[in-house]
């Protein structure tokens, strides 16, 4: 990890809003960090305001390695790419695990330490977005429009080819604590 390299210029909120909602289509970064850093690709999430305090929510199947490092740790950080997505980082961060790779070097990421997590960003999707757990909520299956369960959480899917399907999101709403955009020295 390198810091001296890099500064970090702070970004308003209403800004960062905007391009997670123009990024999070082509997926965006939600890192965590337990004994090895992990990333991985999110499509979904939420940026805006709880009890008081700015947030950003995410939602994380059952299956994924990150989960069981958000559950440990209640800290994550979200990665932000300012232009297009990295084809190799979004293969490598949205279709392999951490369980079986070591993304930061499968992807090539250059890790910058965090300002007030211990999970770093990433300079090269370099809008940072520091998260301390406050809600974690699994989804309840039986609450949701039939419709979204059928395409979703389909039922009539192999389970032994590793493509848990069924399995349900956990909502985690993060407690943003900084923001800023990692740029060189
Ligand atoms: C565009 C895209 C969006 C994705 N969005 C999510 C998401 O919001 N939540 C989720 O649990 N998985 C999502 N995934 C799948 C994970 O990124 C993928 O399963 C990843 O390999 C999990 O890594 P891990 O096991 O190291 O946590 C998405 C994948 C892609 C390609």
């Amino acid at each position: 990890m390198s810091e001296r390299t890099f500064v970090k210029e702070k970004v308003a909120l209403g800004d960062a809003a905007k391009r997670v909602m123009e990024a999070l289509p082509a997926g965006i970064l939600l890192n965590t960090q337990g004994e090895k850093f992990n990333s991985m690709v999110i499509g979904w999430g939420a940026i805006g305001t709880v009890w008081r305090s700015a947030a950003f929510t995410v939602y994380v199947r059952q299956s994924r390695f990150t989960k069981e490092l958000l559950d440990a740790s209640g800290e994550f950080v979200i990665s932000v790419p300012l232009g297009d997505p990295d084809p190799v980082i979004n293969q490598v961060c949205g279709r392999q695990s951490g369980r079986d790779v070591d993304k930061e070097e499968a992807a090539g990421l250059t890790l910058v330490p965090g300002n007030k997590v211990n999970v770093p960003g990433i300079a090269e999707y370099p809008l940072t977005i520091e998260c301390k757990v406050v809600y974690a909520q699994k989804q309840e299956l039986s609450e949701l429009p039939e419709e979204i369960v059928r395409v979703i959480y389909p039922e009539k899917v192999d389970e032994s080819t590793g493509k848990a399907y069924r399995d349900a999101h956990t909502m985690y709403i993060g407690e943003i604590v900084d923001a800023y955009v990692i740029r060189k020295a």
